[in-house]
């Protein structure tokens, strides 16, 4: 038989979309611990735009070349030595921060979470970064309680939406922040829309929200902390304003920081940064929890991520242009086995 052929999407240096290329390179073989997948779908995120702009703290130690890929859904191909408990053509995922976008990968057998096998690849795929952000930011981080009052930041983002459905299935009455032309999405989801460029969202609630999430930091965090009431929540978890706005990774920290600061301001007001890296470090066990749940929701059609685009590997250059241009109302997910012609 025809040995397989393995392609990647790598970073050459740090900087704007033109620093990725798509490669030929070798096929990697499955260690002793590890299993090799033939890859079936892999995120492409605006996380990744942070990475290659180096400007992502998990991964500033990288030096380019590197390889792209925050997750993975993968058939596994080949079962390296000491692995038990997984079979040639099993269906799993992972999340890697960066190497999946590739067409075959290793993977280690004990951080394998198992995808039931007739989920599409694609819709599984947004579960894995952006749904499971969302997940822990509602039930772990922020322990939302049915009727709270909830406003989202960056609600037709991919988190955003993950937020607003799993938000809706937990009772809670919500208000998302999203440009214009995505007011319908919004109350399609299930919350009352605020159009980001022509309203402002602090005197939404005479009261104030009980929590806050916000992965886009405009103004620094400064406005959602402002909209909270008195013993309400701000969980912050990205800073994509600050990464178009060109600041550097100082400046984001530094607001980071701060929030931990205003904690002690009087007002009983609280704040924190949720990272799901951080989550799974601490509780690995609560990541494979959350996701399985997820996969279990998309079983059974209780939720419907919305895959904006399938996109082949010469589409990629291009799907990062379009993740920094904005204006999506879906996930862009790499699937290798699209030809060309298909994406
Ligand atoms: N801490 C963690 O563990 C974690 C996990 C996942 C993601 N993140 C981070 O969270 C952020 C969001 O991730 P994502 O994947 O959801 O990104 P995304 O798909 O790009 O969504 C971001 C959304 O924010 C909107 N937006 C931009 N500026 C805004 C503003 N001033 N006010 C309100 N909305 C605005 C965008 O709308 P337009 O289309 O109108 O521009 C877009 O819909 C990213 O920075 C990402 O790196 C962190």
């Amino acid at each position: 038989m025809k040995e397989p052929q393995n392609r990647v999407v790598q970073a050459k240096r740090f900087g704007g979309p033109d620093a990725l290329q798509v490669v030929d390179a070798p096929l990697p073989t499955a260690g002793h611990g590890e299993v090799r997948v033939r890859v079936l779908a892999s995120g492409l995120e605006y996380t990744d735009v942070l990475i290659r702009r180096h400007l992502y703290p998990q991964t500033m130690r990288h030096r380019p070349p590197f390889v792209m890929g925050y997750d993975v859904i993968g058939e596994i191909d080949q079962l390296g030595a000491g692995v038990s408990g997984f079979d040639l053509g099993d269906r799993v995922a992972d999340m890697t921060v960066i190497g999946s976008n590739a067409a075959y990968r290793t993977l280690r057998a004990d951080r394998l979470t198992r995808v039931p096998p007739d989920l599409d690849p694609a819709e599984a795929a947004t579960l894995i970064l952006s749904w499971t952000t969302a997940y822990q930011l509602l039930h772990r981080a922020a322990r939302v309680r049915r009727g709270q009052r909830v406003l989202v930041q960056g609600a037709a983002g991919a988190v955003g939406q993950a937020l607003l459905s799993l938000g809706r299935l937990a009772g809670l009455e919500l208000w998302g922040t999203a440009r214009g032309p995505h007011a319908a999405l919004i109350r399609e989801l299930g919350a009352t829309p605020i159009d980001y460029q022509r309203e402002d969202f602090t005197p939404v609630l005479a009261d104030g929200f009980d929590v806050v999430f916000d992965g886009i930091a405009q103004d620094g965090y400064r406005r959602s902390f402002a909209a909270l009431k008195s013993g309400g929540l701000l969980c912050a978890y990205g800073y994509s304003a600050g990464v178009q706005a060109q600041r550097r990774m100082a400046t984001m920290l530094m607001w980071i920081a701060r929030l931990y600061l205003w904690g002690w301001l009087p007002g009983g007001k609280r704040a924190r940064f949720y990272s799901i890296n951080l989550m799974r470090a601490q509780r690995p066990a609560w990541f494979r929890e959350d996701l399985e749940r997820l996969f279990g929701l998309l079983a059974t059609d209780t939720i419907r991520p919305r895959v904006a685009e399938r996109i082949s590997f010469d589409k990629v250059v291009e799907a990062h242009r379009r993740l920094e241009a904005g204006g999506l109302d879906g996930k862009l997910v790499l699937c290798p086995d699209l030809r060309p012609s298909g994406g």
